[in-house]
């Protein structure tokens, strides 16, 4: 299912383009259903569905639940971040990239390491389409740090290896990446306008971090060109989520006004 036009962003950084700038923030704001199984997944879908627009589907519960968790997501209206972060061969990638499609996904993930040829194959596999998900590649987890990377085996220092894997996914045709809030202004950067940064390892000044390292607030995230933020933990585990994703939307809106 497309995504309606009225909902899709438009990539310009950190500018409320809209007459309502926490409208502008609600259609940039994604929610982490991180959640065992489809029956609490959709507990809090019920309690934020007023609230928030997109949600993202990861590992967790695309594992536990299956695709049929996405499809009452897409027919209650809303846009949906599939995030597997597919890495494999060219063609087996391709053909889940197809795959997800077909579930009406607005967005889906690519791991970067998988290469250019990978990517690329992902790339063809859309292009018939005529809405396909907005391809983005993973470019370095928000959960590595440089001791992580190094055990790795990956020398550069995270912001250097997001400047390499962002360049290899331009050359090849991909123009959506996924970086830590650390890294998204040079990215903002090297794609212009037409990039879209999509951003977690989001915390509101005060937050639990976890096991997130490279972490930033929603509106710092927003000024240096994020296109949409991901916020799990903060709005999933908060006593009121409603609450919680409403003052990330208000800080949102300040920023994106600015
Ligand atoms: O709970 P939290 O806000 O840390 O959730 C962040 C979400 O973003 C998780 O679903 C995680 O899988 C995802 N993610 C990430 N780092 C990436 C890509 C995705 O944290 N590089």
């Amino acid at each position: 299912m497309p995504i309606p036009e009225r909902l899709k962003p438009t990539f310009s950084p950190a500018r409320a383009t809209g007459p309502d700038p926490v409208e502008e923030a609600r259609k940039r704001l994604i929610v982490a259903l991180d959640a065992p199984d489809a029956r609490s997944a959709f507990e809090l879908v019920n309690r934020l569905e007023n609230t928030c627009q997109w949600f993202k589907v990861g590992l967790e519960l695309f594992v536990a639940a299956g695709p049929a968790v996405l499809e009452p997501l897409v027919a209650r209206g809303h846009s949906v971040f599939l995030d597997l972060k597919l890495h494999d061969i060219p063609n087996t990638v391709a053909g889940a990239a197809r795959s997800a499609a077909a579930l009406g996904v607005g967005m889906m993930t690519l791991h970067a390491l998988g290469g250019p040829a990978m990517l690329a194959a992902a790339r063809e596999a859309l292009a018939p389409l005529a809405d396909p998900p907005e391809l983005l590649a993973v470019t370095v987890l928000t959960s590595m740090d440089p001791a992580q990377m190094k055990a790795a085996g990956l020398d550069r220092s995270p912001g250097e290896q997001v400047e390499l894997l962002a360049r290899m996914g331009l050359d090849a045709g991909i123009r959506g990446f996924v970086c830590s809030p650390q890294e998204v202004q040079a990215l903002r950067g090297l794609t212009g306008p037409e990039g879209v940064l999509v951003i977690p390892g989001i915390r509101p000044a005060g937050a639990d971090i976890g096991d997130q390292k490279r972490v930033a607030t929603p509106a710092a995230a927003l000024r240096q060109g994020a296109s949409y933020l991901v916020v799990g933990r903060p709005i999933t585990q908060a006593p009121n989520p409603a609450a919680a994703a409403e003052a990330i939307l208000r800080e949102m809106a300040v920023a994106l006004h600015d």
